[in-house]
């Protein structure tokens, strides 16, 4: 047998633990884990000794703003920054313009991603109150999951956004039915709407204003009510970039009793606390906003436990010039930060530090991702049969991180600039063929390919 790669040396990440072994991948799937002689002839072969081979990484939640706002990112430049990260696959938001929220904005930004990505990638489609006959059409189309805000002030909200509970659980109903995930950015409208009017009216504009204007109680509300509406109708919920206690012992709550229910947070807030708002100000705004220390150890908890399944970057890029503007007035700066390519080093920081295990890092960027996704077992695990797209790591490295060299177009808005760390990705590879090595990327537009939701039924 001939194989189309070869990974030779490398420690193995498999379900029964790290074994050496070599992987072979042919026609973009693994043929052979083995060792020599058993591994077959290949084209081309990687030394990996030292280094350890994950299952293909995945980011389930980006913003590459295309089409739309290309000036932020595009598909090359976000798809480029998530091989440098080590990511194979990401799923990308709605919220670009337009919104992908009809079947005919879905189809177009098929196209102009596949024209464009260096890794492979899933859509979201868009729900809100204007285009819920759309959603049957969208599934069709391959959408991954429906992504719904329950607050957002965006010309498109009617697209994206539902604000009351009759039409979140008529969401819910049609996604259940079409056996589709809903993500929900959980943040109740009315609370941060109330808190923002008061704010304002005492003329406050500094970027403690922003965070005090959405609450903790705006996502413990949001996560209640979309729990209620799981229940209600059976949907499997993905509650993104959680970032309390409270929302996170609602959901240890749902779990047992059977609710299907999966929770993301974020490096960010797993990272980052409330003080940085101060430090960095508008580069800090962020939604939901960082939170304090109480909470961040909820979640570190509940990662541990496993309440929290999944990390997602939530890269959201946006102009220098456009955050500049909320250091005066926080009101006038977009919210978000562009963290792809540095997710997985800051989190392989915390294995090394005995924060966290590998084991748990692989399950929440790669295997439990493949599983709320319906991706598993293809994506999500490295055995025989599987697509061949790893994330190979060297555990030891130590460098700083440098804004300046990342690929994302918001490189000068990302927040951990200098930060220490040890342990990155050395090669990206998709499908058998190499995206990323030693931080330069070697794949070309369009090496990344449309994945669309493998239907169970
Ligand atoms: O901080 C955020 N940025 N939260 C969102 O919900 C949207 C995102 C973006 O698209 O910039
Ligand atoms: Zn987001």
């Amino acid at each position: 047998m001939q194989a189309d790669l070869l990974l030779k040396n490398g420690l193995v990440f498999t379900p029964k633990g790290i074994i050496e072994a070599d992987i072979a991948v042919n026609e973009e799937k693994i043929v052979k884990i083995a060792k020599e002689p058993n591994t077959p002839k290949s084209e081309k072969t990687i030394d990996c000794r030292g280094k350890i081979i994950l299952p293909g990484l995945i980011d389930p939640h980006v913003h590459f703003r295309d089409p739309g706002e290309t000036e932020k990112e595009d598909f090359y430049t976000g798809s480029c920054a998530a091989a440098a990260g080590g990511i194979t696959l990401v799923a990308d938001m709605p919220n670009n313009q337009p919104p992908t929220s009809t079947v005919n904005a879905f189809k177009s930004k098929v196209d102009e991603a596949r024209s464009k990505a260096v890794v492979d990638f899933c859509l979201y489609a868009g729900c809100g109150s204007k285009n819920i006959s759309e959603m049957v059409g969208l599934a069709g189309e391959g959408a991954i999951a429906f992504k719904t805000w329950m607050y957002l002030s965006s010309p498109y909200s009617s697209l994206l956004s539902v604000r009351d509970q009759e039409e979140l659980i008529q969401i819910f109903t049609n996604a259940s039915r079409l056996d589709m995930p809903i993500a929900v950015h959980a943040e109740d409208a009315e609370i941060i709407e109330q808190a923002t009017k008061l704010l304002k009216a005492s003329s406050r504009k500094d970027p403690l204003a922003h965070h005090e204007s959405r609450p903790a109680s705006a996502e413990l509300k949001a996560v209640r009510r979309c729990l209620e509406a799981a229940k209600k109708t059976g949907a499997t919920l993905y509650l993104l970039h959680l970032t309390t206690k409270d929302a996170v012992e609602e959901v240890k709550a749902a779990k047992s009793l059977g609710i299907k229910v999966f929770a993301e947070t974020c490096p960010h807030y797993l990272l980052l606390t409330e003080d940085y708002i101060l430090q960095l100000g508008a580069y800090a705004k962020i939604n939901p906003p960082l939170r304090g220390k109480d909470d961040q150890e909820a979640l570190w908890r509940a990662l541990a436990e496993g309440f929290i399944d999944c990390v997602g970057s939530d890269h959201a890029p946006h102009l220098k010039s456009e955050k500049e503007l909320g250091q005066s007035d926080i009101w006038c700066a977009p919210s978000g930060a562009p963290n792809i390519e540095v997710s997985l080093p800051l989190m392989l920081t915390k294995v090394n530090d005995g924060v966290m295990t590998l084991s748990r890092l692989v399950e929440l960027m790669s295997t439990n991702i493949a599983k709320v996704f319906n991706l598993y077992p293809m994506r999500g695990i490295v055995c025989e049969g599987a697509i061949g797209s790893f994330t190979i790591i060297d555990l030891k490295v130590e460098y700083k991180i440098r804004a300046d060299k990342l690929y994302t177009k918001a490189r000068e808005c990302m927040l951990f600039d200098g930060w220490r760390v040890k342990g990155r990705a050395t090669h990206t590879i998709i499908r058998g063929a190499v995206a990323m090595e030693e931080g330069v990327i070697a794949g070309s537009r369009g090496l990344g390919r449309f994945t669309p939701r493998r239907l169970s039924r």
